[in-house]
């Protein structure tokens, strides 16, 4: 029996393939392998021989059979690792052949266009998370929990496990939340744009679930709605490439006092739009002065410091500057649109190259 056993756990250790393990699992344990026989001869044996020889063999099938599985085991993982080693791929090299035909969506060139535009005028970019407290995105606006703006918003609310007494958290329905962020983490006096991924459950041929907004944030000593219309006068006339007129109408936003819509000038004309011309107007974003429960949830005093913000969404001016009739095919991966209404990698939008 100890020279079966150093026979098989042997070959077994030396196995090359699993094939070859599958013939030394047949020679040793299969029905006519060497243990196999053995244990038939029990049955000539005397009892006493036989309470031995009996557990002793069992002992033998049993660990033939664990080497069996292990040697397995371990030629699989070889395998994996043989074939790991293989296929891989170095991700940072540079693209070739059919990658290269990609194109920059319009809402990436247009985030890149208002950046290089505010950026011009001093503003730098901030973030926040998508997923986001509801403290963040409606108490600390102004926004409390009875508020219609709540229901009005089509929040995403996140699964909550039960126990789980953690904050509630949303999928954020505005750029807003990074104005209270910012305030926290700079201070005043401040002046941000920031651009990003907003969610509401809302979805028809001018509503997709997911869109995207830039928001505004200016504090200092004696900011007024005047320096507001200059820096967006401003921002559409650098935008669109032509002189654009504004106009503020009186509006309601719980987290700016004053609040106003602006509109932007254009002119409609069969079926399409001309931003800069005519006497039409078109709404493209809310603003105002930031409401003093707002600077204070951001940790800003409102007896020092006063400012103004705003939101504008950035797929509706991208539709309007390029003439792009349809919201939710910005988010359908049709490769037919995106050649046609895509940019080159090599076309980065700066001011001194003009946008
Ligand atoms: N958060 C608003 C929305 O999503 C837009 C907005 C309005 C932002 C006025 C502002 C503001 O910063 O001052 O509808």
């Amino acid at each position: 029996m100890d020279d079966l056993k150093a026979k098989y756990l042997s070959a077994i250790a030396d196995a090359g393939d699993e094939s070859t393990l599958e013939d030394l699992r047949l020679q040793a344990v299969g029905k006519k392998g060497e243990v196999s026989l053995k244990m038939r001869e029990l049955g000539k044996m005397t009892p006493e021989e036989r309470q031995t020889a009996g557990p002793a063999l069992n002992a033998l099938k049993d660990e033939i059979n664990s080497a069996l599985a292990a040697k397995k085991a371990a030629l699989g993982d070889a395998a994996l690792d043989a074939r790991l080693r293989a296929e891989w791929l170095d991700v940072t090299l540079p693209a070739r052949g059919t990658a290269r035909q990609g194109t920059i969506h319009p809402v990436s060139q247009v985030w890149e266009e208002c950046t290089a535009i505010f950026a011009d005028m001093g503003f730098a970019v901030a973030e926040g998370p998508q997923v986001e407290t509801d403290w963040y995105n409606f108490d600390a606006l102004n926004i409390p929990g009875h508020h219609p703006a709540r229901a009005e918003m089509d929040t995403f609310y996140m699964h909550r496990a039960t126990g789980d007494n953690r904050p509630p958290h949303v999928l954020r329905t505005h750029t807003s939340p990074v104005q209270i962020r910012s305030m926290q983490e700079q201070g005043a006096p401040i002046r941000i744009i920031a651009p990003g991924r907003v969610y509401r459950a809302d979805f028809d041929q001018t509503h997709t679930p997911m869109f995207h907004q830039v928001e505004g944030l200016a504090l200092d000593k004696d900011l007024s709605m005047a320096n507001l219309k200059w820096v967006l006068e401003e921002f559409f006339t650098a935008y669109f490439g032509t002189k654009v007129k504004t106009r503020f109408r009186a509006s309601h936003f719980p987290f700016t006092e004053p609040s106003a819509e602006v509109d932007i000038q254009c002119s409609w004309e069969n079926g399409t739009v001309k931003v800069g011309e005519g006497d039409g107007w078109l709404e493209v974003l809310g603003s105002g002065m930031v409401h003093p429960h707002v600077l204070r949830a951001g940790g800003v005093d409102p007896d020092k410091w006063q400012g103004f913000a705003f939101g504008m969404g950035i797929d509706r001016i991208a539709m309007l500057k390029y003439g792009i009739p349809d919201l939710r095919a910005f988010f359908d991966s049709d490769l037919r649109w995106l050649r046609h209404y895509g940019f080159s990698a090599l076309q980065v939008p700066t001011i001194r190259g003009g946008v």
